[in-house]
């Protein structure tokens, strides 16, 4: 058969799933690719960034999940990015040295391990403000766009806001058109074409979570009681995000601090998680390969929909970790089963979801205090 002629499959062979590898990427493996990298021509942007890419990734796309693109930048002193926007949003994670970030007519002072959240089509730029390399991690929804064929990145002539095309001031068109016609008893509705050239925006700004201010509220998630059977961590929440609880439309970045010798069950879900240990040690049974890990290493820790815990040995461990799960939220497909083997799957989002002892704690006076 040509392959013009072969464009049809039976279902059963084009659904079936292969899930990604865990997969871990050493700190001194990405600390010496960009020390190389530092002594070479920035690209046209003016940055100097090496992308991860997962071995069972697209060459050309890359990603450390599929869909979540992981890049670490590296950035002299004194030096800058040059201003550009992506149709991306973006994560950032600044490792070590100090920066300033300018966008949107703002600008930040930001040193190490302070995070920020550049949104959509925002241009922004980077300049080392310090006396020694600064180094940070990006993650981005870019491997999405690229899988889809429409990602987008382009220079821009400063950092403030480009203006809208927008009829500010004007009545808007979908207004007029008017709110279309609901066609039975099952809600079906029917709009006119102006609502999907102008649907409600929300607005969307950059947020910076300085650690100097996240830094005084982990004791508390350390110190939870230790009956809690819930996860010690604070997510870093941007209310753009509303009800999907995101720091970007696609993901949430969460700061868990864990307590030695502690554990996480078995557990899976639709959202893929990355998890960057910033201190302690520990592996991880991801559907039956341990992976160990230290301060610095950064790991795919689980594919999505592969049974994955955690075990921390004898530090008290910082694992900053990126889920894709607003964006799982938006699209309805957020399955997640607490307790394996039997545990109920449930679609998070659409139906009520799990719950902790939070509340058996409490009737017994042993409410966990977080501040
Ligand atoms: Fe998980």
């Amino acid at each position: 058969m040509d392959q013009a002629s072969n464009v049809l499959f039976r279902s059963e062979g084009v659904r079936r799933l292969e899930q990604w590898r865990p997969f871990l990427v050493k700190g001194e493996q990405w600390q010496v690719g960009l020390d190389a990298i530092a002594r070479e021509p920035a690209d046209v942007y003016g940055r100097r960034e090496l992308l991860i890419r997962h071995a069972d990734s697209e060459p050309s796309i890359g990603g450390l999940a599929p869909g979540i693109e992981v890049r670490f930048g590296t950035l002299a002193p004194g030096h800058a990015t040059l201003p550009c926007r992506t149709n991306a949003s973006e994560f950032f994670l600044l490792i070590d040295g100090g920066i300033e970030l300018d966008s949107d007519g703002g600008n930040y002072a930001l040193g190490k391990r302070d995070a920020w959240v550049i949104p959509a089509m925002r241009s922004h730029a980077l300049r080392n403000t310090g006396s020694a390399a600064a180094r940070y991690v990006c993650y981005s929804n870019a491997a999405m766009l690229k899988y889809m064929r429409v990602f987008f990145e382009q220079a821009c002539p400063s950092t403030q806001r480009m203006a809208a095309a927008g009829l500010n001031g004007f009545t808007r068109a979908r207004d007029i058109a008017g709110p279309g016609h609901q066609l039975n008893e099952t809600g079906a509705r029917i709009l006119p074409y102006e609502y999907l050239v102008d649907p409600d925006s929300v607005e969307s700004r950059v947020l910076v979570w300085r650690w100097g201010e996240l830094l005084p509220h982990l004791p508390s998630v350390l110190n939870l009681h230790p009956d809690y059977d819930g996860r010690t961590l604070w997510v870093l929440y941007n209310p753009a995000t509303g009800r999907r609880v995101g720091t970007t439309p696609s993901f949430f970045a969460s700061m868990a601090c864990a307590k030695p010798m502690s554990s996480t069950a078995s557990h899976r879900h639709a959202s893929a998680a990355i998890n960057f240990i910033l201190e302690g040690t520990g592996h991880s049974l991801v559907d039956g390969e341990r992976m160990d890990w230290t301060a610095g290493d950064i790991m795919l820790s689980a594919p999505g929909w592969l049974a994955h815990s955690h075990h921390f040995h004898d530090d008290v461990c910082v694992v900053l970790t990126v889920q894709d799960h607003p964006l799982h939220i938006a699209t309805e497909s957020l399955i997640w089963q607490e307790q394996l083997p039997a545990g109920p799957i449930l679609n998070l989002g659409t139906q009520t979801g799990f719950s902790t002892n939070l509340a058996s704690l409490v009737g017994a006076g042993k409410k966990p205090e977080r501040e």
